[in-house]
């Protein structure tokens, strides 16, 4: 086994796999652009408060899952982002976008750092691509989010996933609620695990997100929250799933829905794959307008998002078949020397074919002819060119197409101008 292996949780990714993301992002940048959202990239690493304030200090992930370090003796602790949305409100917070336009309609492709359990489907480092909608959450903007995120599922050729949906309410239907189930749990309290009891102290709504059995029986109990929200939460609900409704996106109403991190209200969201294990979240997302004031903005900017795992998406799209008409790009020429002495003049026709928008590979490794002509096969070129004293010396090149093997004789430029044809690069391909 080589010395050195890649850190534990964190993957290389080689090029028949780039290929997969580079075809995800490009249909994400796309589909972005149809909603009218414009990418934005924050710094990997935020001051560690960002995310304490931010995220919530009884989450897992500020508790237990964030990589952070202190870069000098005194200075501030910084932490590799675990997640995107606070370090986007710092951002537009600190710029003081909204100041410009009343609405930032955002999205980005990041790499995110979790100090969780590598297993199947989790990873230290992994990537999410999302989008936030700042300055707005009126059950339209969450309904625009919520399509952005489908829209992209569908076009990649997605089936089969949940999307599953609650609403939390304004923080006083939840502190309303937050009592009642600290009444139920205090009630059980002698069936609890340890964690349950740390969160019936803190924050009993992260009871409900509990994975323990025994646990998740004593859950199916609990009050509903939607029993405890006011007319105004139930009917903006109601709007967002009349949005939802009118679009064709289906969707099931899960009332114990929580997520993980403290800064939802309202509507929150989470889309899951069976074609994973047990970490099935393929995303997740939802309004979080306490969010800017948490992190010192004099006002709520009402706000809503959501977060994808590239990494799980691509699991998913695997299991489903859908890369397989995906094919890294094949040069169109290869550009064969007869013996290693024409290598200079090989290099420059090469050079020459690339400068007219040709993918062209050459012989860099001094192969015999034959294996040259091997490789060409095997990376799939759709030509060879080939390069001899008589075609050096008469500046007419023999060019072989290697699909119907027909070959031909002519001037570099010639060559440049077929091979630009778009007809017969369409006949190339098939
Ligand atoms: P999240 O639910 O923590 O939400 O993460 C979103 C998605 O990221 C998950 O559903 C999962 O697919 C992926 N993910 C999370 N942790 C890991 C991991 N360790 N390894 C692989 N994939 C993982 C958020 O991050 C929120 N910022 C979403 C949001 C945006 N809410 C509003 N705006």
């Amino acid at each position: 086994m080589p010395q050195y292996q890649a850190v534990k949780g964190a993957r290389d990714i080689f090029p028949e796999e780039a290929a997969q993301w580079k075809y995800v992002e490009g249909v994400v940048h796309s589909v972005a652009s149809l909603y009218g959202f414009s990418e934005i990239r924050t710094p990997v690493f935020e001051y560690t408060e960002l995310f304490q304030r931010g995220i919530g200090a009884t989450t897992d992930i500020v508790g237990k899952e964030m990589f952070s370090f202190q870069p000098d003796p005194n200075g501030r602790s910084i932490t590799l982002r675990p997640e995107m949305t606070a370090g986007v409100m710092r951002a537009v917070l600190q710029k003081n976008l909204l100041a410009s336009a009343p609405l930032h309609k955002l999205y980005y492709i990041s790499e995110l750092f979790r100090k969780e359990r590598p297993q199947a489907g989790r990873q230290r480092q992994f990537s999410q691509f999302g989008a936030e909608l700042l300055g707005a959450s009126s059950p339209a903007a969450v309904a625009e989010v919520i399509s952005l995120m489908m829209h992209v599922f569908e076009s990649l050729g997605l089936h089969g996933l949940r999307l599953r949906i609650n609403t939390l309410g304004g923080t006083e239907d939840r502190m309303r609620y937050r009592e009642a189930l600290r009444g139920y749990f205090s009630n059980h309290h002698t069936s609890l695990d340890e964690a349950s009891k740390e969160r019936l102290e803190k924050n009993p709504l992260r009871i409900l997100d509990s994975k323990n059995p025994g646990i998740q029986e004593i859950v199916s109990g609990a009050p509903r929250l939607f029993d405890y929200l006011g007319v105004e939460a139930v009917g903006d609900f109601e709007k967002v799933l009349f949005y939802l409704g009118e679009r064709g996106i289906a969707f099931e109403i899960d009332y114990r829905l929580v997520r993980g991190l403290d800064y939802y209200s309202y509507t929150a969201f989470e889309v899951t794959s069976s074609e994973l294990g047990a970490q099935d979240a393929v995303g997740g997302g939802g309004r979080y307008d306490g969010l800017s004031r948490e992190l010192g903005s004099s006002s709520d900017i009402p706000a809503v998002g959501f977060a994808v795992g590239i990494e799980r998406l691509l699991m998913t799209m695997e299991k489903q078949g859908l890369f397989a008409a995906l094919t890294p790009d094949a040069p169109l020429v290869y550009v064969i020397l007869q013996q290693q002495e024409y290598s200079d003049h090989a290099m420059r026709v090469a050079y020459r074919l690339r400068k007219a928008g040709i993918r062209t590979e050459v012989d860099l490794v001094s192969r015999s002819m034959k294996s040259q002509m091997r490789e060409a096969n095997r990376v799939r070129s759709s030509y060879a060119l080939f390069i001899g004293e008589n075609e050096i010396g008469t500046g007419q090149y023999t060019l072989k197409n290697l699909v119907t093997s027909d070959q031909t004789t002519l001037s570099l430029d010639a060559i440049i101008e077929i091979l630009h044809e778009p007809a017969m690069k369409e006949y190339v391909k098939s």
